[in-house]
């Protein structure tokens, strides 16, 4: 019997609702596959926890994340705590703490859910992020605070180790998809020199894989083709700004934000990877039992391909595809169901 430890963090607003709707799923799924269990452990860490301990992550907590095959996340985000605390003291002191350096992100207009985009269906993209540097790489500071000549700087820091190591992920991945064409995605008109360095960086790396398509984009440009032609598109590449932007653009244009997964991978596994979806804590709907577990449950299959499970992360994403597709939807797609429905309609389809 396969065995992997799974570290569950729920975290704020619908992430509860959505990560105990992924977990029972997960568990339809391991007796229905009868090779593999998944020992979850809970952890508390969220804003509540933050108002009464003063911090997300106790001492000695990410050393216990460590010994965990997978983290399966779900938000973090509160009205109570500014969004650069949450974010920073939870989210990211994971994805840099473990060194994710590789954000995936699909998106695709699943069966019975419509995009915006009349072309809709011809969205099948991966969105590779640099999840490490760049713009988020925590450098900048404030100077003069509260006089005329306040100043805030924020330096966006690219290595020539992080460019190359996202790309050659890239390139890999693209290589492993049918159509096998990468985008490099930069600003490098406006921005001279580490967009530049990207740039070049991308096509030393693209000689060792000689059998994937490349062509390049300026950020502001490739979303008019997201938009116009979607069909020419098949993995993207970009920073850590850029493509945080450009895969919200690509969860709503396949539908809704509330499909949309991604995973945080450290490729070469010394640390765990983290898997969730892409939406934050919704406080808009949190509590209403109408949040679209369909994100997290696509995300459960990020996290089955990346255990090692593709039969079960196969099962799973065709039981999504059928439940979706018989118009079991939330109301974020248009329907009236509810997350507990469609978390059933799934475990249902799965024991098929
Ligand atoms: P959001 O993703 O929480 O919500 C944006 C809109 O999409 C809302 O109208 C919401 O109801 C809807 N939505 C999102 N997920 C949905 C789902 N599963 N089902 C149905 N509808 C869904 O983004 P927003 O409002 O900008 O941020 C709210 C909080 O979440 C903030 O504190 C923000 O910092 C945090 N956040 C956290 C993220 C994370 O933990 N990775 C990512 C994005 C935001
Ligand atoms: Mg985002």
């Amino acid at each position: 019997m396969r065995e992997y430890k799974i570290a569950a963090i729920p975290g704020d607003g619908i992430g509860p609702e959505v990560i105990a709707a992924g977990l029972e799923v997960l568990a339809a799924l391991a007796v229905r596959d009868g090779g593999f269990t998944l020992q979850v452990e809970h952890f508390p860490w969220s804003s509540d926890y933050y108002l009464q301990h003063g911090r997300y992550i106790p001492d000695g907590g990410l050393d216990r994340l460590r010994a965990f095959d997978a983290i399966f996340f779900g938000a973090v985000g509160s009205r109570s705590v500014p969004d650069h605390v949450s974010l920073w003291e939870l989210r990211l002191a994971i994805t840099q703490g473990f060194d994710q350096y590789a954000n995936v992100r699909p998106a695709r207009v699943l069966p019975g859910v419509k995009s915006p985009l009349a072309k809709g269906a011809d969205i099948d993209w991966v969105i590779v992020r640099e999840n490490s540097e760049g713009e988020y790489a925590g450098h900048g500071g404030r100077a003069h605070r509260g006089l005329p000549i306040e100043t805030g700087t924020e330096t966006a820091v690219f290595t020539r180790a992080g460019v190359e190591r996202i790309h050659r992920f890239a390139f890999a991945l693209a290589r492993k998809r049918p159509r096998k064409r990468l985008t490099l995605v930069t600003k490098s008109n406006a921005l001279r020199f580490g967009m530049v360095m990207w740039d070049e960086i991308f096509f030393e790396v693209a000689r060792d894989y000689p059998d994937v398509g490349t062509d390049r984009e300026l950020v502001d440009a490739v979303t008019a083709r997201m938009v116009g032609q979607p069909q020419t598109l098949d993995v993207l590449v970009a920073t850590n700004l850029h493509a945080d932007i450009l895969s919200d653009l690509a969860a709503a244009l396949s539908g809704s934000l509330g499909i949309a997964p991604t995973a945080n991978l450290d490729p070469e596994r010394r640390f765990p990877s983290m898997f969730e979806p892409i939406h934050g804590s919704a406080f808009d709907i949190a509590g209403k039992g109408i949040a679209n577990p369909i994100a997290t449950f696509w995300t459960a299959v990020l996290m089955l391909e990346h255990l090692g499970e593709p039969a079960a992360a196969e099962r799973l994403m065709g039981a999504i595809e059928a439940v979706t597709g018989a118009g079991v939807l939330t109301p974020d797609l248009g329907g009236v169901a509810r997350t507990a429905q469609v978390t059933r309609a799934v475990c249902e389809q799965i024991g098929r």
